[in-house]
């Protein structure tokens, strides 16, 4: 039998949804009147500066868009506004690396912001609807930074620091930025490391765009200036004034790109918009969360992934919370970090990724037991399944069994949660994302939109436009509407597929399966196995080669490349090969992509035009017998041969 975890009465009496009865009265009301469901919202939550007109616009789908006509700006909607009743509380909450430790408040928040907007228009001249590329370490500047292009109407792109000088270049020149905001480096594991020579080497050839670059002092370590391209934030900003006031923005007005993996070698920038993005970010954060005015909240993800857009920085701010924010890696000084600072803050509610609940159990079984945990009501997972040993875990020795595990699901493109219990609402099955948040109409489908059989695999799909949803692909909007709007069809018309796969129980529970496409998840990161690909084929020894996950103990899945190389190599070369391969893919993508296994084989198995078999290779590279029809191979005797090159 299916153990199901109520949610605790002690915190379901105060939550904001106290009980699967108005659960579904919130969704009764989305499905009989979508726009008035979400009208009321923007109205109650967006402070706007001018009222939208329409709630939905379709005519243009599935380009939609959300909230016309009417007018608002997010960093006023995460900081101005809470000047009168939250001015002198915590906004951020700072932990460094090393343990220092900084509080910003809203009112020094807002000062902060509001200089570092003065200072890109007046010294950097930047202007809206231009791009800004973020390099940034986990500092408060990061947000500041953020909230700053937010206030004058520039768009933000941030590119995770983990990523490769190449990486960062590839997105620079795709998004045309003007302006990189970077840092010295920051610290990892009481070390130094940097940032400033990664954006140095990116700039070298391709970025004409760029006029200028911003440094953010953090680790004090040499760098090199290029003068009048390369300026100091914290010698600059001494001349700024604080007072700049916020560009009414468009509701559909872009506030940021986020490059992700697709399924092929280019990453994709998905555009997000002002206030349906902002709106979703701040419901997502009550509900979900269900953070409360005095509660300290903290999600461990980086600034450089949506759930750091979302989670860190965007939804708790717009609800006034008081977001933490921490630069350090959960492993240093030991693995009881975390676990100290949720006693040192006294953390409400905790948000992380299963490959971190892994390590923390594996690494620090007994670390929990030595602190406080009990201000602890909420704990979050995203990212991937959470499988029943990490959650079992997480819940007693971290929870006391008595927090609900929100298993929260959803994507870059979806902007905010779409799958998630709810804290106070929802009986959880542990690896079960379990049900729609109100107003997303997620349903398991096939192609034609036919409702997938209970426990059969079908494709997840979100069959209504929703606030928070990506607008569109950057540069791309074919790409946008292939990759999102090209497989599933319910009543003839296009709907937004997710990518994955999912299951549905009697009860109506949903459980993601995994990506149907070429894309796989290694840390709770999406790595395109195209991406990975091209970066292989560099090396001049490489004939072919087809990357594929492979099961995980901690990173939930790991990268697996079969490689063909062009001359018969020895032993000793191929070991040569594999470091040599590696670092390619090191300075093509960055350590994130690093690959687990490299295997070298005579070839690869495909079929008579050409494709090649991945289904094999993912079968092969786990160590399971081979079920598929092998027969439509042009030579089938290669998976025998490939199967011996391996073990
Ligand atoms: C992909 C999105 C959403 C922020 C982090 C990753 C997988 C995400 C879950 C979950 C099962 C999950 C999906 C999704 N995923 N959350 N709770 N259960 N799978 O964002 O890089 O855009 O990746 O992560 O496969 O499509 P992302």
């Amino acid at each position: 039998m299916e153990q199901i975890f109520e949610p605790y009465a002690e915190f379901a009496k105060d939550a904001r949804i106290k009980n699967m009865d108005e659960y579904h009265a919130l969704m009764n009301k989305a499905n009989d009147d979508y726009e008035g469901f979400w009208g009321d919202y923007a109205n109650e939550k967006i402070d706007w500066f001018s009222p939208y007109k329409q709630v939905l616009d379709e005519s243009n789908a599935p380009f939609y868009k959300w909230f016309v006509g009417g007018t608002m700006n997010v960093a006023h909607q995460c900081v101005d506004r809470h000047l009168a009743t939250r001015k002198n509380k915590a906004a951020i909450i700072f932990e460094g690396d090393n343990g220092d430790q900084q509080v910003i408040t809203y009112r020094e928040l807002s000062y902060e912001v509001n200089k570092t907007a003065n200072l890109l228009k007046n010294q950097f001249n930047v202007k809206k609807g231009d791009r800004v590329v973020l390099y940034m370490p986990m500092i408060p500047e990061a947000a500041v930074a953020m909230l700053a292009c937010a206030r004058i109407g520039a768009i933000h792109s941030i590119v995770f620091g983990g990523f490769s000088a190449e990486a960062l270049r590839d997105r620079i020149i795709d998004a045309e930025a003007n302006l990189v905001i970077t840092a010295d480096g920051a610290y990892r594991k009481g070390k130094p490391y940097m940032l400033k020579p990664v954006v140095d080497k990116a700039l070298e050839e391709g970025c004409e765009c760029v006029k200028k670059v911003c440094i953010v002092e953090r680790n004090g370590e040499d760098i090199s200036w290029v003068a009048g391209r390369d300026y100091s934030y914290n010698e600059l900003i001494k001349n700024e004034s604080s007072k700049c006031e916020p560009e009414p923005m468009d509701s559909e007005d872009p506030l940021f790109l986020l490059y992700t993996s697709g399924s092929t070698g280019k990453p994709k920038g998905v555009q997000h918009s002002s206030a349906g993005y902002i709106l979703w970010a701040q419901m997502t954060m009550e509900w979900v969360f269900d953070v409360r005015e005095n509660d300290t909240y903290w999600c461990t993800a980086d600034i450089g992934w949506i759930t750091g857009h979302t989670y860190i920085v965007y939804g708790p701010l717009a609800m006034g919370a008081t977001t933490v924010m921490f630069e350090g890696v959960p492993t240093f000084p030991d693995a009881g970090r975390c676990w100290s600072m949720v006693e040192e803050y006294q953390i409400n509610q905790f948000y992380t990724a299963p490959t971190a609940i892994r390590l923390l159990h594996k690494m620090g079984e007994n670390e929990p037991a030595k602190y406080d945990l009990s201000s602890l009501r909420v704990l979050g997972t995203v990212g991937e399944p959470i499988d029943p040993p990490a959650w079992k875990w997480y819940y007693e020795a971290i929870g006391n069994s008595k927090c609900a595990i929100v298993d929260t699901y959803w994507q870059t493109e979806t902007g905010g949660h779409m799958i998630s219990p709810l804290p106070g609402a929802t009986p959880i099955k542990p690896g079960c994302a379990t049900f729609p948040l109100p107003g997303i109409m997620a349903e398991i489908i096939d192609e034609d939109g036919t409702p997938t059989p209970i426990g059969e695999k079908g494709f997840m799909c979100i069959t209504k436009p929703w606030p928070s949803m990506i607008r569109t692909i950057w540069n791309d909007p074919d790409r946008f509407v292939k990759s999102y709007f090209g497989d599933c069809k319910k009543d003839g018309e296009p709907v937004y597929f997710t990518g994955d796969g999912a299951m549905m129980s009697d009860d109506g529970y949903i459980t993601i399966t995994g990506r149907t496409d070429d894309v796989i998840n290694v840390s709770g990161h999406r790595m395109g196995t195209a991406e990975v690909e091209a970066a292989i084929k560099k090396h001049p020894g490489v004939a072919s080669v087809a990357v594929v996950g492979k099961p995980h103990e901690i990173k939930g899945e790991g990268i697996f490349a079969y490689v063909v190389l062009k001359g018969e190599d020895t032993m000793a070369e191929e070991m040569e090969m594999v470091q040599e391969i590696n670092k390619i893919v090191l300075t093509e993508i960055g350590a994130i992509a690093k690959c687990d296994d490299i295997k070298f084989v005579p070839d690869l198995p495909k079929t008579r035009s050409g494709k090649i078999m991945r289904r094999i290779l993912r079968s092969i590279a786990k160590g399971e017998p081979i079920t598929q029809d092998t027969s439509t191979l042009e030579d089938p005797s290669i998976v025998q041969k490939i199967q011996t090159c391996i073990i």
